[in-house]
């Protein structure tokens, strides 16, 4: 999308980001396994693309003595995680999430949801995984959460988010081919104004992340639908799907530490 970088989407989505997507039931075993699986890690934390905060707060206030890093690549969206109750302490890094990624040995990395599909850049991921996979340390995690879309799905779609009798906002979005999704939500007043808010994406599916993975020297710990509750046994094996929302941890494999 012509004009589109990588501080694009905080621009646009930072002022309505906690009203669309604040509430998580999942937050609580998302905390609770990076708490688990940082216990026994010297090293820390890391949050991708970290928003407003809403993950990075919970997540500072479950480990009040590690560092805790928010990488981001928008300004407005570090503002508002700066003014979020819980991250006083979190280290604010303004920038792109590989280009700023942090030396290690690190305990956790954390991309939340479908924020690894932000770095659309040829190869970027897979540099990221390699990067994340050096630096973390003996037994730290990498937890990633994806839901990506249907290759099914028609080429270009326009869908209803939101619908009042004075506004309404629609999901556009066009496929790009090679795994480029593009879109804007639109936002139309009466009477009033129209507010844009542009969004682009290289997704991958779970298949390409296990591969991805294991080149980087990374083994998967966990891959399901949900944050495990059992941190002592993960459900692990590999993916047998591509496609469906799982939360995938990976740890750094015995064999790449060796090496
Ligand atoms: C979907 S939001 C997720 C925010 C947060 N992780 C959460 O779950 O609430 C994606 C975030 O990634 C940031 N972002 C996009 N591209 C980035 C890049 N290349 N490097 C770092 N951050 C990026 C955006 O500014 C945005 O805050």
């Amino acid at each position: 999308m012509e004009g589109y970088d990588e501080s694009t989407y905080g621009r646009a989505f930072a002022d309505v980001y906690d009203d669309w997507y604040g509430d998580d039931p999942r937050l609580h075993d998302l905390v609770t396994t990076v708490g688990a699986l940082t216990q026994s890690v010297e090293g820390p934390f890391v949050e991708l693309g970290a928003g407003t905060g809403r993950l990075t707060g919970p997540i500072a206030e479950q480990l009040p003595d590690r560092r805790i890093i928010a990488i981001d690549a928008s300004a407005e969206m570090l503002e508002r995680l700066g003014a979020r109750a819980g991250c006083e302490r979190v280290e604010r890094v303004l920038g792109d999430m590989l280009d700023k990624f942090p030396d290690g040995p690190l305990s956790f990395v954390l991309a939340s949801y479908n924020t690894a599909f932000n770095l659309i850049g040829e190869g970027r991921q897979v540099e990221l995984l390699q990067r994340i996979a050096t630096s973390l340390a003996p037994n730290g995690h990498l937890a990633i959460e994806t839901e990506p879309p249907l290759e099914t799905e028609e080429e270009s779609s326009v869908s209803v988010r939101h619908m009042t009798a004075d506004m309404v906002v629609l999901s556009v979005s066009r496929h790009l081919g090679d795994r480029r999704l593009e879109g804007h939500f639109v936002e139309m007043v009466n009477g009033g104004s129209t507010r844009l808010r542009p969004w682009s994406i290289r997704w991958f599916d779970h298949l390409e992340l296990a591969t991805m993975a294991e080149a980087a020297g990374l083994e998967i710990a966990h891959h399901g639908p949900d944050w495990p509750t059992d941190h002592t046994e993960f459900a692990s094996g590999p993916p047998q799907q591509p496609h469906g929302r799982r939360v995938t941890i990976l740890r750094r494999s015995e064999s790449s530490i060796r090496a």
